[in-house]
């Protein structure tokens, strides 16, 4: 094929191409290595006479070059098209993914809130805790029926001489020893957090769970005012028209020790342990228990959830299942 027909086939075919894949196909026919047109042409040189070698070499040379700059115009125009034609703003936008709060999470930070709101502070301690702070302190000496109460998980210790045995806390009591022993009272706290209890697992059991405990410390602080805020707490998670009662009960780190119930229905649910704290208590942290006077109370986070929430089995807050978590 002579240069001229060649140059005009292969401009025609670049004008025609419609996508990309097509451009490489001429390219590959015109300016192949092996067998392209182009190079057909410069591998039969040797044969033909000097004169003519002298033509034709420089005028395929350019021929190249042409093709060369005629594909990579196309090409541009190609990606400009497609570009222009991907900016469509009219499209509907991709939808991100926004995750979402546990229920347990959302129950404590409704918690805390009424709390601060109350002039509480929410502060929190350590998940794994001796035997002095989470029994000892708390007026439950060691071999004291009362620590059947709390079904621990024990800690094995290679610590040799170790003072205190360790444990996963039973409950968030200890943070009342802890906060007492570096803080002077008055002062009024919450203790969100997580416990674990060696029991086998039900509706209504876990081996862990969370509970809010409530500490409020100073010289005139009674009962009364422990009512107050737990109708002022309860009105404003339940709201104004719950009823609430309160029980006599036992718990070795108060007295009197109260639970108190809520009103689901006809039904009274427990929901919370409470009482004055107990003088063996104050003692424990150095105080004096003719000057100084405070209530606690602890409640299960996952109790007043599923209240909340209408769940019916604790062991759902845990499975990871997400037909449950998606509900929230
Ligand atoms: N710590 C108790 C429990 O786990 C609850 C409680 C807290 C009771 C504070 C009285 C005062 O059962």
């Amino acid at each position: 094929m002579d240069i001229v027909k060649l140059k005009k086939s292969a401009l025609e075919e670049i004008k025609k191409a419609t996508e990309a894949k097509a451009l490489e196909i001429i390219r590959v026919k015109y300016l192949g290595r092996k067998d392209g047109e182009v190079n057909k042409i410069l591998r039969s040189l040797k044969d033909l006479p000097l004169a003519k070698k002298k033509k034709i070499g420089p005028a395929a040379n350019v021929l190249r070059k042409e093709i060369e700059m005629a594909l990579e115009k196309k090409i541009k125009q190609f990606s400009v098209e497609q570009k222009s034609s991907r900016l469509d703003i009219t499209m509907p936008g991709k939808r991100i993914a926004v995750g979402h709060l546990h229920p347990l999470t959302l129950m404590e930070n409704k918690i805390k809130e009424i709390f601060l709101g109350l002039n509480f502070s929410s502060v929190e301690g350590p998940e794994v805790e001796t035997e002095y702070y989470n029994f000892d302190a708390l007026n439950i000496p060691a071999n004291h029926p009362a620590r059947d109460m709390w079904d621990t998980f024990w800690i094995k210790s290679k610590v040799q001489n170790q003072k205190s045995k360790m444990l996963m806390r039973t409950h968030t009591s200890p943070m009342q020893i802890r906060y007492m022993e570096t803080h002077k009272p008055p002062f009024q706290i919450i203790v969100p957090g997580r416990v674990f209890r060696f029991e086998a697992t039900d509706v209504s059991h876990e081996i862990n769970f969370h509970q809010v405990e409530g500490l409020m410390v100073g010289k005139n602080v009674n009962l009364a005012n422990f009512k107050y805020v737990i109708e002022q707490f309860f009105r404003q998670l339940f709201g104004p028209h719950i009823a609430i009662r309160m029980r006599p009960s036992y718990f070795p780190f108060v007295e009197p020790g109260l639970e108190i119930d809520i009103k689901l229905g006809d039904k009274w649910l427990e929901v919370m342990g409470a009482g004055m704290v107990h003088p063996n208590v104050l003692k424990a942290v150095g105080y004096d228990p003719k000057e100084i006077q405070g209530f606690a109370f602890g409640l299960g986070l996952e109790r007043l959830a599923m209240i909340k929430y209408k769940i019916d089995d604790i062991r759902l807050f845990y499975s990871g299942d997400l037909r449950f978590i998606n509900q929230f």
